[in-house]
């Protein structure tokens, strides 16, 4: 085959790779909401083989978007996550961990991205505006904090990912994202590849909420479990759940709608877990329809979601103690995986630069027309 037609074959093909890109911000240990809203999620992904290339990214720019007065706090947060990411079973042989400072040209790339979006685009952007009330950062929001989403495009397209699995809280930035991509190929031509989200199927694992039942966990409520919470942490943080303040005797009738103990259930319990814990149940239907009836008592099913947790977050536990006993390795992972993260981007950055023609010294029609012109 000649080489138009092999060029031609190779770009189709590059077109239907898949690849995946992802990340977090470094501000705490991460906690069960992210696990089974997105990290359980990449897991699977990863192993499902596929997947071309997988990046996880460690959004310590991001962060220092609105925490300037806290390097630190986003310093110390980078091994937290990278160890977080360890012990869920990310692997750093199948995926590229990487740091987002180490990676230069995705600000360079939200530079040239932030004249395609205009102040009140951003402005309308939901979680943007939810994230500036809950800092009160209404008269005083930092350049950096609301040009995020942008550079967020910037995270993604850097690497032509076009798949993205994240929270619920992500849609908006999605959709940011595809608009960016859209103007930014109509106006230099087919460069960018538009991504699209992907949300755990569960309904209880796009949001779980706090332990105290408030739809957000933050670090400042004391309402999150995290991954590496130590067994009796857990217990404690299950037996204080918010459930149904009406259900006050055993016998009395009780509600699921709200009560956090079942949308923790609906999140993690499997009916394997039943015939260990619960035998007397086949599975999560069955003990639902009798908490509705009455004769349940909140106890009997905090006891349950407890094994499960226990369960589910031992190993996690075990595996990050493991990881952390070697920091020097881990800086390696992320240092490894950071080089490759600045290689593919640096390519898209220059595909991006060609595009707009800001490519002077490569392009060799623009030095021979104005030798041209300036000949004359
Ligand atoms: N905003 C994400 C968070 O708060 C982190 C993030 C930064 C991200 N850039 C991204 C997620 C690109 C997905 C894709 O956790």
């Amino acid at each position: 085959i000649s080489i138009q037609v092999m060029k031609i074959y190779a770009k189709e093909i590059s077109k239907m790779s898949k690849i995946i890109l992802t990340g977090d911000r470094p501000t705490g240990r991460l906690h069960v909401g992210h696990y089974v809203g997105s990290l359980k999620e990449r897991v699977k992904l990863q192993n499902s083989g596929e997947y071309d290339e997988i990046y996880i990214m460690i959004a310590d720019a991001q962060a220092l978007t609105d925490n300037a007065e806290h390097p630190e706090k986003v310093r110390q947060n980078i091994m937290n996550v990278a160890l977080d990411y360890l012990a869920c079973g990310i692997d750093p042989e199948k995926c590229h961990i990487f740091i987002q400072s180490m990676v230069p040209e995705l600000t360079e790339l939200t530079f040239y991205y932030m004249n395609l979006v205009t102040v009140s685009r951003v402005q309308r952007n939901p979680t943007v505006k939810s994230e500036i009330q809950m800092r009160n950062f209404e008269a005083s929001i930092p350049v950096g904090f609301f040009t995020y989403p942008i550079s967020q495009a910037a995270d993604i397209t850097a690497f032509k990912a076009n798949v993205v699995p994240v929270g619920e809280d992500q849609l908006p930035m999605l959709e940011q994202t595809k608009e960016i991509v859209r103007k930014f190929n109509s106006v230099y031509g087919d460069t960018l590849v538009e991504p699209e989200i992907l949300l755990p199927e569960n309904q209880a694992c796009l949001r779980l909420p706090g332990t105290d039942g408030k739809a957000k966990m933050s670090k400042s409520l004391g309402n999150c479990i995290y991954l590496s919470e130590e067994p009796d942490e857990i217990q404690k943080k299950v037996f204080s759940m918010f459930t149904d303040p009406t259900h006050i005797k055993v016998s009395d009738p009780g509600k699921l709608e709200g009560n956090t103990v079942f949308t923790y259930l609906d999140a993690f319990s499997r009916p394997e877990h039943f015939e260990r814990y619960l035998p007397d149940y086949a599975n999560l239907d069955e003990l639902k329809a009798h908490y509705q009836r009455g004769g349940l008592g909140d106890v009997k099913v905090k006891k349950f979601l407890n094994n499960v947790l226990q369960e589910e977050l031992e190993p996690i536990r075990s595996r990050r103690a493991e990881f952390a006993k070697d920091i020097p390795e881990i800086y390696n992972i992320l240092k490894k995986g950071s080089d490759a993260a600045r290689e593919v981007a640096a390519q898209t950055l220059s595909e991006v630069k060609s595009a707009m023609k800001i490519n002077y010294f490569e392009d060799m029609d623009l030095i021979k027309a104005q030798s041209e012109k300036y000949a004359k």
